[in-house]
C-alpha cells in the first residue's frame, strides 16, 4: 500500500499487522516501561497528535482540491483507530476503494449491487467504507462495539442507521434482516472461537441465500510471519497474535485460503475468493460467501423459531 503522497504512513495496523509481539525489541522495552509508569496511553495520544499534525497541510490541500466526498470527516483520533493513519486522503480514497471492491466482487459473481436491498457494515468503525453508499438506494446499517465510533457515525452520517453491540453476539437485528453483510478488517482481529460465534450470528441476520463479504489477512501477510507460523498457515491452520486483545488492532489473525474454504464459515458456501482483493484494505484477501438456502438458527437467535 502507499504510493505518491500516501507513502508516509498509511500502513495501518489494520492493514499491515505487526510481527510477533509488535515491533523491535527496543520498542517493546519502551512500551513496557511506559505501561509500568502508567504513561502508555498518554504516549500513544502524543504520538497520534504529532502524526496528525504532520498530515495537516497535505490533507488541507487534498480537501481544497475538492477531492473529498462532501461528507464530514471524522477527527484524527477516530481515523487512526480504524486505519492507523491520520491521513484524510487515505481515509476517503481507501474507503472508496473498499466500497468499489465490494461492488465489483458481487458484480463478477452475477449479483449487481442494484439487486441488494439492505446491507450491514459489521465493524463499521467511523464509516470509512459505509459513507460511500450515501448516494445509493440501499438501506444501509452499520454497527460496531466501539461506542465513540458509532456515536460519530450517528451524528454525521444520517443516511444510515447505526447500532452498538458487544464483542460477542448477538446483534440487535431480527432474523433475516439483510441481503448483504460485509466486514472489512474485522474478522482479522477476532480469534477463532469468536469468529465462529459471529459467523453463526451472520447466518441468523442474513436472509437465506444472502451474502457475506469478509476480508482476511492471507497470502499477502505471509512474509510478516515467522517460518513456523508460515508453516502453520500452509498447513491450513489459523495463526493468532494477541488473542487476549480480541477486537482491537493488536489482535491479528492470519488465514489461508484452504482454511477459509474449509472450516471458516459453516452454513455458507464460498462463492469467490479474491487474493489481495480487498482494495481498500491492502493487501487483504476478499471472500464472498453465500448463506445456504435452508434457514438455520444462528448461535444466538433473538426470535422464537416456528414449531416443527
Ligand atoms: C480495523 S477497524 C476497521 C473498521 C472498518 N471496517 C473499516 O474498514 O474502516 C476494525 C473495526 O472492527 C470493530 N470491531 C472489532 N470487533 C468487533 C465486534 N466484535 N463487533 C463489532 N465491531 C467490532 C472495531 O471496533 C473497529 O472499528
Amino acid at each position: 500500500m502507499g504510493n505518491g503522497p500516501l507513502t508516509r504512513n498509511t500502513s495501518g495496523v489494520a492493514n499491515v499487522p505487526q510481527r510477533g509481539a509488535g515491533g523491535s525489541f527496543l520498542r517493546l522495552v519502551l512500551k513496557r516501561a511506559l505501561r509500568r509508569l502508567g504513561l502508555l496511553d498518554r504516549a500513544r495520544w502524543t504520538r497520534d497528535r504529532v502524526n496528525a499534525l504532520a498530515w495537516l497541510r497535505h490533507d488541507r490541500r487534498f480537501l481544497r482540491r475538492g477531492d473529498g466526498d462532501g461528507l464530514p470527516v471524522p477527527p484524527a483520533r477516530l481515523r487512526i483507530l480504524t486505519t492507523a493513519s491520520p491521513s484524510v486522503e487515505w481515509f476517503i480514497q481507501s474507503g472508496r476503494s473498499g466500497a468499489d471492491s465490494i461492488r465489483d466482487l458481487l458484480a463478477r459473481n452475477g449479483v449487481p449491487i442494484a439487486t441488494i436491498g439492505s446491507m450491514l457494515d459489521f465493524g463499521c468503525g467511523c464509516g470509512r467504507v459505509l459513507r460511500h453508499w450515501a448516494d445509493s438506494d440501499l438501506q444501509v446499517a452499520g454497527c460496531d462495539y466501539n461506542v465513540d465510533l458509532v456515536a460519530w457515525c450517528r451524528r454525521k452520517l444520517p443516511f444510515a442507521r447505526f447500532e452498538t453491540n458487544t464483542i460477542e453476539p448477538p446483534l440487535p437485528y431480527p432474523d433475516a434482516s439483510f441481503d448483504l453483510v460485509y466486514a472489512l478488517s474485522v474478522f482479522t482481529h477476532l480469534p477463532p472461537a469468536l469468529q465462529q460465534r459471529w459467523i453463526g450470528e451472520m447466518a441468523r441476520i442474513l436472509r437465506p441465500t444472502g451474502y457475506l463479504i469478509v476480508s482476511t489477512h492471507g497470502e499477502g501477510y505471509l512474509e510478516t510471519l515467522t517460518t513456523d507460523e508460515q508453516d502453520r498457515i500452509r498447513g491450513g491452520q489459523l495463526v493468532v497474535h494477541h488473542d487476549e486483545e480480541a477486537g482491537t488492532n493488536r489482535c491479528g489473525v492470519f488465514f489461508s485460503e484452504a482454511y477459509v474454504r474449509g472450516d471458516f464459515a459453516p452454513g455458507f458456501d464460498v462463492r469467490d475468493y479474491a487474493p489481495r482483493g480487498a482494495r481498500g484494505n491492502p493487501p487483504q484477501d476478499l471472500v464472498l460467501l453465500q448463506a445456504q438456502a435452508t434457514p438455520r438458527l444462528g448461535s444466538t437467535p433473538t426470535t422464537t423459531p416456528p414449531p416443527p
